[in-house]
């Protein structure tokens, strides 16, 4: 192996930057061409790339977003497509090449490997859904933006005696919902993966005012509902003052934690040495606080199992 091919698709996710650095400097260490493509697959397709050398990803760590650019990349999802791209990592003389993404992006890379491409992937998404990996890249940068948020919003509910329905990210999954609720102290959470009653959240409000409570907090996933949606139901039900907060793409910038920034150059090296190792089709992960590779074929076809037990445990400490 001589080159490497290294790309960041779907949605962004701050530490997705120390992954680049981590892919190209544990590379460059030994003796390999790292080609950086911009815009996902999009640029793998369309041959927008550039060398990386060491500086190209010097002052990069501590900064959200990612250089390579990323993008959604519809024409990828068909089989023309997709031989493009394998066409313009041959013209290249591209040997391997790293994914950094969420599920989507690594179903990519799964699609790229039945095409005869070496390829490892890297979990980066502020969903943290996939399995196999215990956290992914961006997840607890933005638990702490979200955790944050909750407690600005707090002071303006307690002041006002509000009520505050938060919507987060998290696509189809309530992982950050879950962390960002129990870090926050939030009165109650709803997430896609337990089912819940608008009804029983509303009889929580009351039993909270009449103990005294001056504010609550709910969190809702955009996964299991909308903010408003929730907050409509529940002013019909308590007919107290309620506002409604929509995080949305803030939650999806700003600058990497240091667990995000260390799981980034953990994950980005451990990549480099699986292809050096000559394992591809694989993904690496954080098991239990080691680095693991595991195939595409076992990751991708599972789903992430919710931490239930975390779940109730913030149901109880909001009593
Ligand atoms: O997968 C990351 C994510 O931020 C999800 O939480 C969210 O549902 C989605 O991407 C938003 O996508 P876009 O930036 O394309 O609107």
């Amino acid at each position: 192996m001589r080159r490497i091919g290294i790309l960041t698709s779907g949605g962004d996710a701050p530490g997705m930057n120390a992954a680049i650095r981590a892919v190209a400097r544990k590379a460059i260490y030994h003796g390999l061409e790292v080609i950086g493509f911009r815009r996902g697959f999009n640029g793998l397709m369309h041959g927008e790339y550039e060398k990386l050398r060491l500086g190209s990803v010097a002052d990069i760590i501590h900064r959200g977003g990612t250089m390579l650019l990323t993008a959604r990349a519809p024409e990828f999802l068909e089989t023309a497509g997709r031989k493009k791209a394998v066409s313009v990592l041959h013209e290249q003389g591209i040997d391997a090449l790293i994914v950094i993404g969420g599920d989507g992006s690594l179903r990519g890379a799964a699609e790229l490997e039945k095409l005869g491409v070496k390829t490892v992937g890297v979990p980066g998404t502020i969903d943290n859904d996939l399995a196999c990996t215990d956290y992914t890249i961006g997840f607890d940068t933005a638990v702490s933006t979200v955790t944050e948020a909750i407690n600005k919003l707090r002071d303006t509910a307690t002041s006002h005696e509000r009520v505050f329905v938060i919507e987060v990210m998290g696509r189809s999954a309530g992982y950050i919902a879950l962390a960002a609720g129990l870090s926050g102290g939030a009165e109650s959470i709803l997430v896609p993966e337990i089912p819940f009653a608008v009804e029983e959240v509303a009889e929580r409000l009351q039993r909270g005012v009449k103990r005294g409570k001056l504010h609550s907090i709910i969190l809702v996933a955009e996964g299991a509902s909308s903010a408003l949606a929730v907050a409509e139901q529940l002013k019909v039900l308590t007919k107290m003052d309620i506002r409604v907060t929509i995080l949305g793409h803030v939650q999806r910038g700003g600058v990497p934690t240091s667990f995000d920034r260390m799981l980034a150059s953990r994950l980005g090296a451990a990549a480099v040495d699986l292809l050096r190792s000559g394992c591809h089709g694989h993904m690496v992960g954080l098991q239990q606080g080691e680095i693991k590779s595991t195939s595409y074929q076992e990751a991708l076809h599972q789903k992430k199992k919710f931490p239930e037990d975390l779940y109730h445990l913030a149901t109880i400490l909001a009593i």
